[in-house]
């Protein structure tokens, strides 16, 4: 299988403290990666490092098969064109309108009609479900959920390989959080994207991930597919587990 993301023993310290700890692990072509813990644990360090804003103290990140340690400027605004950011708090322009925000790639890098942006911002929004009728609206008119939402079709509007989620059922309803659960499975069936998701939200992580990593105090504590986690003998895992263990035993998942 195709490595997308590779990470080897990345540790990061920062104002003397070692925010990350020997952290590897593999995101492979076309997987949903999870990054589970608590706060403060290091999820959204990862992904900086992921999209070469920041640079390992020790050991290597490599994406797409490079090393973002090594890349010019020229190279690294290439890899970003390629990465999807779904930030955690959707992140719109407020004085943007919909398809504005869809489109803001096309628009700011790009000589692009603003029809054929508007039409392009369109066909990102149908995949996340959204019809014509929100296109003119203001971030402002529209409920969480569709926030998140058009944060998602922005993220992809570019046609990236990868696609980061920090957080993105954070704030919203667990039916709304669901319905985002769902979008992520669905996008990947559509749009062949990998994706990595990272989350505290553990029905989340357990109901679409392929393989999910847990992490605790910038260290990495367990990783395996869902049923490996929930069979974890880890303590910290265990606990980590309980509260969704009952609630899959409903759903015959949890062994
Ligand atoms: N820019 C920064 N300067 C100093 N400390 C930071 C910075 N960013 C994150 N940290 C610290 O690094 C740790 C991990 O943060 P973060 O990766 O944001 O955690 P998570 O996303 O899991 O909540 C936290 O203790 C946080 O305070
Ligand atoms: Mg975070």
């Amino acid at each position: 299988m195709k490595e997308i993301v590779k990470v080897e023993n990345l540790w990061k310290e920062i104002e003397g403290r070692w925010i990350l700890k020997d952290v590897s692990f593999e995101v492979y072509e076309g997987e949903i990666f999870s990054i589970i813990g608590g706060s403060g644990s290091g999820k959204t360090s990862i992904t900086k490092h992921i999209v070469g804003l920041w640079k390992p103290t020790r050991g290597k990140v490599f994406v797409f098969g490079k090393d973002i340690s090594k890349l010019s400027p020229i190279e690294l605004d290439d890899l970003r064109k390629n990465i999807g950011y779904v930030f955690q708090e959707s992140a719109l322009f407020d004085s943007l309108k919909v398809w504005e925000n869809v489109g803001f790639y096309f628009l700011e890098h790009t000589k692009m009609s603003k029809e054929e942006v508007r039409r392009l911002a369109l066909d990102k929004l149908r995949l996340v479900n959204l019809e014509e009728e929100v296109l003119d609206l203001m971030p402002s008119e529209l409920s969480g959920g569709m926030r998140k939402r058009v944060s998602i079709a922005r993220a992809i509007a570019t046609d990236p390989k990868l696609i980061i989620y920090d957080e993105p059922t954070s704030g919203l309803d667990p039916i709304t959080s669901r319905v985002i659960d769902r979008l992520i499975v669905s996008l990947r069936e559509k749009t062949k994207t990998t994706a990595i998701v990272v989350t505290h939200d553990m029905m989340s992580a357990f109901s679409i991930s392929d393989r999910i990593m847990v992490l605790r105090k910038g260290e990495v504590v367990d990783m395996g597919t869902p049923e490996e986690i929930l069979r974890s003998k880890d303590p910290f895992v265990k606990e980590f587990v309980s509260e969704v263990r009952e609630l899959l035993v409903g759903q015959d998942k949890a062994p």
